[in-house]
């Protein structure tokens, strides 16, 4: 089982960023975290960030006939991009949207989320843990 974990615009300053919203683990801690724990049950990890659309859109094609699931974060282009949703709708990977936040509760323009409707599953609100949850439900799915 191979698992990309994507994440959008921003998260790369995980740590520094409105802490009080995303909390202080780094980047490099997150990535560290859904390593072990996938690793723990059997699953391999490759991880990729970008803040461009165009290269996250790449990324999801890459996954095509070589990952067997994708956890993704979006960020902000969840609430604006067609392109990802189509890109995951296009390479036909199983596809779980994780928020570290809940979008819904927030400001009313983070209630859309394009890619959603491409996804088998969303897990929002739950901190950094959401990335684990997400990829227990890809690991259920095989
Ligand atoms: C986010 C929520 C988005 O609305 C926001 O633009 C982000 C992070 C989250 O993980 O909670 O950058 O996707």
């Amino acid at each position: 089982m191979k698992i990309m974990v994507i994440n959008g615009p921003n998260l790369n300053m995980l740590g520094v960023r409105e802490p009080e919203i995303y909390g202080r683990e780094t980047y490099a801690d997150l990535c560290e975290k859904i390593a072990r724990y996938a690793a723990e049950r059997g699953a391999e990890t490759e991880f990729y960030q970008s803040n461009h659309e165009g290269d996250l859109v790449d990324c999801v094609q890459s996954c095509h006939g070589r990952v067997d699931g994708i956890v993704l974060n979006p960020a902000a282009y969840t609430h604006t991009s067609v392109a990802l949703l189509d890109a995951v709708r296009a390479v036909g990977v199983p596809t779980v949207e994780v928020h570290i936040s809940d979008p819904d509760a927030r400001e009313d323009f983070r209630r859309v989320s394009y890619v959603r409707a491409a996804c088998v599953a969303t897990v929002k609100g739950h901190g950094t843990n959401g990335y684990l949850e997400a990829v227990d439900l890809l690991l259920k799915r095989t």
